[in-house]
């Protein structure tokens, strides 16, 4: 039988519980307030070394996270890692950094990597959110495999139905709709040390919601760091939103894109028609530039099957069409990036237009088009209407190439036409008749 020899102090509890997971520190101090009102001291006692206990099996799951951190190196041509030092000393002297970057620079494959090299992911996780599963899944499988390490152990992912996280889980990739949801069971976001919202330009209700909540969040988490990521287009206005933040630009690309604008031409009163000619010309004079996967961007899954059955008849040597949208299965979804001899022909949404890389494609071929939801003030409701895309839209659309080699962007519209474009999409907000009850 052991004996208690040694009487534990109240004191020495608090203390200890700094050093224990961040989702397990406010749980503990609670126990320990409540334990130090026991009047009887034997009894008291007993109950703080069952607190003990519990502090000591935190304590050494943040060892465990800490030593079992995976070795960190950054492939170097990319821009991001050429930042690296300038990033990682934004990040320990602030709470919030906005770094903004060109696409394929490396924010999102490196900016979590940084942040493990900090010290940071051990007593929390850090939470990296994408605007879409697709992107989420995939860049989860991206970071594990840089970091050389198996799924689900130190890089994670969860999106809705799947859920890829365990205790030795660092980072975690989630849709932003999944962190939201979050809030309503942890409001103070307490298993996270960090939280990078990617994509933020984006502006969809998710991400407004999300900036929203964590500007009131961060004075009370002073511990949390937030990075946000952003395209080159005005990162002052998150800056601004988080009382002027740091912003890190990183400049430059690794590989060069070029683009040549196709306007469809309009011979015929069928548009349909003329833009299916306008892709078959653009498919022909990709494939005399030589091999390398073609990006198509599509408006919905019936133009997805139209545009496919067409191609197909086209009977192209050694190709293959295949659809790619958010309803597919995870597996079938994977196909795209799994290597392959001869060419390939992705028909997308917009599920490709940010964050994936793709690795066999070469070229991109943008109608210039989407679905954009927006409120009808006149029928009152929700539509979905096919608009041109914006300048930023377009430009993320072709930085879907260029990633792992030289590209090539063709836009099936006039450079005049996309000069002519808004430099973005209208924030989410301001396309539903969703408005804070103050405003109406
Ligand atoms: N799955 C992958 N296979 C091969 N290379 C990859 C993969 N994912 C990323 N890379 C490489 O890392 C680079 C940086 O990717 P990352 O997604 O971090 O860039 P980014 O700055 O977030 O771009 P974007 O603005 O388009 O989201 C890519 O351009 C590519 O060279
Ligand atoms: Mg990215």
């Amino acid at each position: 039988m052991t004996q208690q020899t040694q009487t534990i102090d109240a004191k020495a509890l608090y203390t200890a519980v700094k050093d224990c997971m961040m989702r397990d520190q406010f749980r503990l101090k609670k126990r320990i307030d409540g334990a130090r009102k026991i009047k009887n001291e034997s009894a008291r006692q007993n109950v703080f070394a069952e607190i003990a206990e519990g502090i000591a099996g935190s304590k050494a799951l943040v060892e465990a996270r800490i030593t079992g951190t995976p070795a960190i190196d950054y492939p170097e041509q990319l821009p991001v890692s050429q930042k690296k030092d300038d990033i990682a000393d934004a990040i320990a002297n602030n709470q919030v950094v906005i770094v903004a970057g060109e696409t394929g620079s490396g924010k999102t494959t490196q900016l979590p990597k940084i942040c493990l090299e900090l010290g940071l992911g051990t007593k929390g996780i850090i939470g990296h959110t994408q605007p879409r599963r697709l992107a989420a899944r995939t860049v989860a499988n991206r970071i594990a495999e840089e970091l050389k390490t198996e799924m689900g152990q130190h890089v994670g992912y969860k999106v809705r139905f799947t859920d890829q996280v365990s205790a030795s889980t660092q980072v975690k990739l989630m849709t932003d709709g999944i962190l939201l949801a979050e809030i309503q069971n942890d409001r103070f976001l307490n298993q996270y040390d960090t939280i990078i919202i990617d994509e933020a330009h984006e502006r969809s209700l998710n991400i407004d919601f999300l900036l929203g909540y964590l500007k009131e969040l961060l004075p009370r988490r002073p511990d949390l760091k937030l990075i946000i990521t952003s395209a080159t287009i005005d990162p002052e206005r998150f800056s601004k939103h988080f009382g002027n933040a740091p912003i890190i630009e990183v400049s430059g690309r690794t590989y060069p894109v070029d683009t040549r604008y196709r306007p469809i031409g309009d011979d015929s009163d069928d548009s349909d028609r003329d833009q299916l000619q306008a892709i078959f010309d653009a498919v022909e004079e990709l494939c005399d530039e030589g091999p390398g996967d073609i990006l198509i961007f599509m408006n919905g899954e019936r133009e997805i099957r139209d545009t496919a059955d067409a191609l197909n008849k086209l009977k192209l040597r050694d190709t293959e069409v295949l659809p790619l949208y958010a309803r597919l299965s995870a597996g079938e979804q994977n196909r795209v990036f799994q290597s392959h001899i001869g060419r390939r022909i992705v028909l997308a949404t917009n599920v490709a237009e940010t964050s994936l890389t793709v690795p066999g494609i070469r070229y991109v071929i943008d109608p210039g088009t989407a679905r954009i939801s927006r409120y009808s003030y006149r029928t009152k409701v929700q539509r979905l209407p096919i608009e041109r895309i914006s300048q930023a839209s377009a430009n993320q659309r072709k930085g879907r190439c260029g990633r792992v080699a030289e590209g090539i962007c063709i836009r099936l519209y006039s450079e005049e036409d996309f000069l002519s474009r808004p430099e973005f999409t209208d924030p989410e907000i301001l396309r539903t008749n969703w408005r804070p009850l103050f405003c109406r």
